[in-house]
This record gives C-alpha cells, sequence and structure tokens, in this order.
C-alpha cells in the first residue's frame, strides 16, 4: 500500500488506533495467521479506493480487500440499497420465496451466457464451491474433484482440499481430491519453450491424470478461470477450451471458480468470456457485490438444474 501521511481524511474523534489495535490483538482470532506474531493495520472507515485511520492518515488501497471492491468502497447506491433491505427484511429462510432474492438470481442469470438457468446463493465462495462440488458428484454419480496446484479455493473442508497451495496440506480432511499442474509458462512443468507448447502438454497432462485416476470415476474439474491468489495466472489462449473438451469427452462436469475474477475484475462480467467458452457451473462471490455483505453463490446450467428438479442436493 502507498502511505499518503498528508492525510486527506480529518481523523475520527473519541477513538484512537492503540485502542482499536489493542482491542483485536486481545479478543480477534484471525485467519491464516499465527495468532501471537500479528500486526494488524488499523482502518476506520473508507471510500471510493482510499481507506484511513482514526488519526486520519489515508492509504490507496490497492488490495480491495482482498480483491473484494470491484466498484470501489461504500458506493451509495449499494450502500443504500443494503439499508433499505435492512430496514424491510433482515432474514428469510431458504425455504421461502423473496422479491430480493429472485430479483438478485434473475438479473445474475441476465449477465451469464446461454443456457444457465439457476442461482444458488450462499453466503461466500468458499461454500459456493463446496455447493458446486456436490452438485457435480451427485449429477455425475461420480466422486473424484480434479483441481489445479496453483489455486485457492477457500477455506472450508471440500474447498480447502481441492486448493492447491501449501495452505491445503494440514488441512486435507475432505476425500476424492486430486491435483494437476495448471499451465504456467514463466514455471513451466512441461520444459515447454513457448504458450503453445505449454498450452498443449498441460492438456496432455491433465489428459493422463484423467485416465490414470479412471475417467468413470471423475466427477468435476474445478478452475479459478484466471488463478489469483498464486499470482494471477493468465492461461494460454486455448486452455480452458482443450480443458471444456476435455471434460466433454469423459462426461466430466466443468466448474470455474470465479470468485475473484468474476463479475468484472477482468473487464468482462465474467473472467471466461475472454476465452470463448463456457462451463457447466460457476461459481462467484466476492465482485457480485464488492463484498459489502456476505454472498456468494453457483450458477448452474440447464442440464444441471433440471437434474435437480427430482433430487435433492443433499450429501453424497
Ligand atoms: C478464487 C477464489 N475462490 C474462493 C475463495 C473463497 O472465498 P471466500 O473467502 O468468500 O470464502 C477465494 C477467496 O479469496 C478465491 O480467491
Amino acid at each position: 500500500m502507498n502511505t499518503n501521511i498528508a492525510a486527506s481524511h480529518p481523523p475520527v474523534s473519541g477513538v484512537d488506533n492503540t485502542y482499536v489495535h489493542t482491542l483485536d490483538r486481545q479478543y480477534v482470532f484471525h485467519s491464516w495467521a499465527q495468532q501471537g506474531s500479528l500486526d494488524p493495520m488499523v482502518i476506520a472507515g473508507a471510500e471510493g479506493c482510499r481507506v484511513w485511520d482514526y488519526v486520519g492518515r489515508s492509504y490507496l488501497d490497492f488490495s480491495s480487500q482482498l480483491v473484494n471492491t470491484n466498484i470501489g468502497h461504500q458506493h451509495p447506491k449499494v450502500v443504500s440499497a443494503i439499508q433499505a433491505q435492512a430496514a424491510n427484511l433482515c432474514t428469510i429462510a431458504p425455504a421461502h420465496a423473496n422479491l430480493a432474492r429472485g430479483e438478485a438470481a434473475k438479473r445474475i442469470i441476465a449477465k451469464a451466457p446461454a443456457g444457465f438457468s439457476k442461482v444458488f446463493f450462499t453466503n461466500a465462495g468458499a461454500d459456493a464451491n463446496e455447493n458446486a462440488i456436490r452438485m457435480a458428484r451427485l449429477y455425475t454419480g461420480r466422486s473424484k474433484i480434479l483441481s489445479a496446484y496453483r489455486s485457492y479455493h477457500g477455506n472450508t473442508g471440500s474447498a480447502i482440499a481441492a486448493t492447491g497451495d501449501w495452505r491445503r496440506v494440514p488441512n486435507e480432511y475432505a476425500s476424492g481430491h486430486v491435483h494437476f499442474f495448471n499451465p504456467y509458462l514463466y514455471r513451466s512443468e512441461f520444459w515447454a519453450r513457448n504458450e503453445e507448447e505449454e498450452c498443449e502438454r498441460a492438456l496432455q497432462h491433465l489428459r493422463r491424470v484423467i485416465e490414470c485416476e479412471g475417467a468413470n470415476a471423475v466427477a468435476a474439474i474445478l478452475l479459478e478461470t484466471i488463478p489469483g491468489t498464486a499470482g494471477v495466472l493468465l492461461p494460454p489462449k486455448a486452455y480452458l477450451q482443450g480443458v471444456r473438451k476435455l471434460a466433454d469427452e469423459f462426461g466430466i462436469v466443468l466448474i470455474l471458480d470465479e470468485v475473484m475474477a468474476g463479475f468484472g475484475r477482468t473487464g468482462r462480467w465474467f473472467a471466461f468470456e475472454h476465452y470463448d467458452m463456457a462451463p457447466d457451473l460457476i461459481v462467484f462471490a466476492k465482485g457480485v457485490n464488492s463484498g459489502y455483505v456476505p454472498a456468494g453463490g453457483v450458477i448452474i446450467s440447464e442440464p444441471i438444474s433440471r437434474y435437480f428438479d427430482d433430487h435433492f442436493l443433499s450429501a453424497v
């Protein structure tokens, strides 16, 4: 973050940074951290692309708060819509019909490619991945989930087991997860000299993993369209189309995790639109509302939606 000590925001009276920092260190448990060595930055408020602390020090928020705030902080239209909804109805059980949920689903479907028909809402990206994985397992009657080593899919049971990065290793309690190498020319696992070679060899590697795991056992291939936490790794132009072909050839559900890349982050509604292909399930969160309130979900293609017309979405 770029510090701009010439404060552009007035200090917040009555509270100081030290009190908030002490409060946090005494009572708050943070994710993905050894608690004893934490020294969190104190943030009092935000607007647009800036955040500030209690003494008025202002910072440019290059992190977008874990790549959430696609429309910036505190967009007045979204804030007032949240306030209006809170004044009207704060909670509703899953079984009921509700105007806000129905409208949200309809508008999300309008942004999805042709062939998608329903939205399953969750609280965040991790549980959206959990549910996409369950849908794929129930729909195919198969159990294995293939995902990439360079990936992050969330901090819950199957989502962290599907994740490829080092945080998976001490958390691998969910079963049926297999990993493969996704293309990354800069650190090629395939001795590739150019993008075409990297693409072709990564696809051949994925084909071999499917064959060796038993194609009839593979429920889904789960990929971040553009791996984000692993380093914003743009896949070779033809890679995702190649994965789509492999999924079709072997009857495997293709899940694209658009939690970080979706809802405008890459300049399109969904990042896969850059690659002239579409998955069977789209997982979203973060950018859908810039993280203003917890929300995520799965956008479901027509055949999988129809399957659940007379099947329960339950654990396998
Ligand atoms: C690609 C991807 N999938 C899933 C998640 C998990 O989302 P959440 O933190 O909302 O559970 C993240 C979070 O960073 C992510 O980047």
